[in-house]
C-alpha cells in the first residue's frame, strides 16, 4: 500500500510538472505571437538628411542626374531630373513605405516612375507603384522623377515611414519554444512508456512472488499436517521471524526472505516418522532424539535451495543455543546463522504458547519470562528484547494458519 501511494503521488506531481511546463510554453507562444502582430502592425519612421549619404540601417538616398535650362518657363524655367533609393539594411523585409521629401522651394512634378508622387508645398509625397511596394533586407527600391523648378533648387530632408515583414517563424524563440515543447512531450511519452513497462514487469514479479508464496504456505502446511498439535506452527514462526527481523532494521525484501525461511524451517520433520510426531504422552530419549534430526535431514533437504540466501540455515541450526548445549552442532553465540538465531526465539514462543499433546498452551506471560531468564544461554540475548518488545506491542502472538 505504501509503495502504491508513493508511485502514485509520484505519477501525480509527473502529471503536474508536465501540465506545467506545456502551460508555459503555450503561454510563451501567445505572448510572442501578440508581440509579433503588434510589430506587423507598427509602422516605423526614419528622418534624416538628404545629404547625408551611406546611413546605416533603413534610410533614403537621393541624387540630382540631370539639370538642364528651358529659358522659356518662368519661373520654373529649370529641369531636374533625381533619382531616388530606399535603402533596407535592416533584418527584415520592409513593405507599404511612403517617402516625404522636402525641397528648398516650390517646384512642378513633370515626369515620374515607379511610384505615385504628389506635391504638399515644397514637400514631394511619394507611394510605391505595386512591384516596388516592398524592399527584401539587404536590397533598394528606386523611384524617380522629372520636376520644373529654379536653377538652385535642392532636396533637403526626408521622412520615411514603413512596416516590417514579420512573421513568427522568423524568432528564434518560436523554434527554441516549439522544441522545448517537442522534448517535453518526447520525454513523458517515454516515461509512460517505461511507466507501461514497469506495471507490466511489476504485474508479473507479483503473479511470481503470489505462486511463491502459495508454494510455500502449502509446504508449511504438509510440514504442519504431521503434527496434528502444531498446526499453524510454520506460518506463526514465519510471522514472528519477519517482525522481529524488521525491528531489527532488516529491508522490506530481507524481511520477506526471513518470512519465506522461517515457513520451511522444520521441513525436516518430513522425514521424522509420525509414529513419533503424533505420538501421545512424552517422548523417550531415543524417540527425542530422533525428533532431533529434523534439523540436519531439513539442512540436507534444502541445501541446493541457493536462491533463498539462509534457507538452509535457518533449517538445520534453529535448534541450537547461545551457550552452545543445543543440537545438532552446538554451535554457540554468533557462530550460530543469525537467521537460525532469529527462528530460534520465534520457534521457541510459539512451542510455549501453543498447546501440546501432553500440555495445554503455555500463556504469554509465562512464555516472556521463559524468554527473559533464557536470554544469554538458551537465546541471543540481543533478539530476546526485540521480542519482548513486539509481545509488548501486542503484535505477537497473533493468531496466524489457524
Ligand atoms: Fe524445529
Amino acid at each position: 500500500m505504501k509503495s502504491n501511494t508513493g508511485k502514485s503521488d509520484g505519477t501525480v506531481n509527473k502529471r503536474i510538472v508536465f501540465a506545467g511546463l506545456m502551460l508555459f510554453y503555450l503561454v510563451m507562444l501567445l505572448i510572442l505571437a501578440l508581440y509579433v502582430a503588434n510589430l506587423r502592425r507598427k509602422t516605423f519612421t526614419v528622418r534624416g538628411s538628404m545629404h547625408d549619404i551611406g546611413n546605416p540601417g533603413i534610410t533614403l538616398e537621393g541624387e540630382r542626374s540631370k539639370q538642364w535650362h528651358e529659358g522659356n518657363k518662368d519661373p520654373f524655367d529649370c529641369g531636374m531630373e533625381y533619382d531616388f533609393k530606399v535603402i533596407n539594411g535592416g533584418k527584415r523585409r520592409l513593405y507599404n513605405w511612403r517617402a516625404e521629401i522636402v525641397f528648398s522651394k516650390d517646384f512642378d512634378i513633370d515626369s515620374c516612375w515607379n511610384g505615385e508622387f504628389n506635391k504638399v508645398d515644397h514637400t514631394l509625397v511619394v507611394r510605391p507603384s505595386e512591384e516596388n511596394e516592398g524592399v527584401d533586407r539587404g536590397k533598394e527600391g528606386t523611384f524617380g522623377l522629372v520636376m520644373m523648378t529654379f536653377e538652385d533648387e535642392s532636396a533637403e530632408e526626408y521622412r520615411l515611414s514603413y512596416r516590417l515583414d514579420v512573421h513568427l517563424t522568423q524568432s528564434p524563440l518560436f523554434w527554441l519554444l516549439l522544441a522545448g515543447m517537442g522534448l517535453t512531450l518526447a520525454v513523458f511519452a517515454a516515461d509512460k512508456v517505461n511507466e507501461a513497462k514497469y506495471n507490466k514487469l511489476k504485474a508479473k514479479q507479483d503473479e511470481i512472488r503470489g505462486i511463491l508464496q502459495e508454494s510455500f504456505e502449502t509446504f508449511a502446511h504438509i510440514i504442519d499436517a504431521k503434527d496434528p498439535y502444531t498446526r499453524g506452527h510454520s506460518l506463526r514462526v514465519a510471522h514472528y521471524a519477519k517482525l522481529i527481523a524488521g525491528e531489527m532494521g532488516y529491508s522490506e525484501d530481507e524481511q520477506e526472505r526471513v518470512y519465506w525461511i522461517g515457513m520451511l524451517h522444520d521441513i525436516g520433520k518430513i522425514g521424522v516418522t509420525d509414529l513419533i510426531l503424533q505420538k501421545p504422552g512424552k517422548l523417550d530419549n531415543e524417540e527425542y532424539s530422533l525428533i532431533q534430526t529434523h534439523v540436519d535431514v531439513g539442512g540436507r533437504i534444502l541445501k541446493d535451495f541457493k536462491a533463498l540466501n539462509g534457507i538452509a540455515e535457518g533449517a538445520k541450526y534453529h535448534h541450537e543455543r547461545w551457550d552452545g548445549k543445543g543440537y545438532s552442532t552446538h554451535r554457540m553465540g554468533r557462530d550460530i546463522p543469525e537467521i537460525a538465531r532469529i527462528i530460534c526465539v520465534a520457534d521457541s514462543f510459539d512451542a510455549m504458547t501453543s498447546p501440546r499433546v501432553y500440555r495445554k498452551a503455555l500463556s504469554v506471560e509465562y512464555a516472556t519470562m521463559e524468554l527473559k531468564s533464557c536470554a544469554g544461554t538458551q537465546f541471543d540475548p540481543d533478539i530476546v528484547p526485540v521480542m519482548l518488545k513486539l509481545i509488548e506491542q501486542g503484535l505477537v502472538p497473533v493468531e496466524v494458519g489457524e
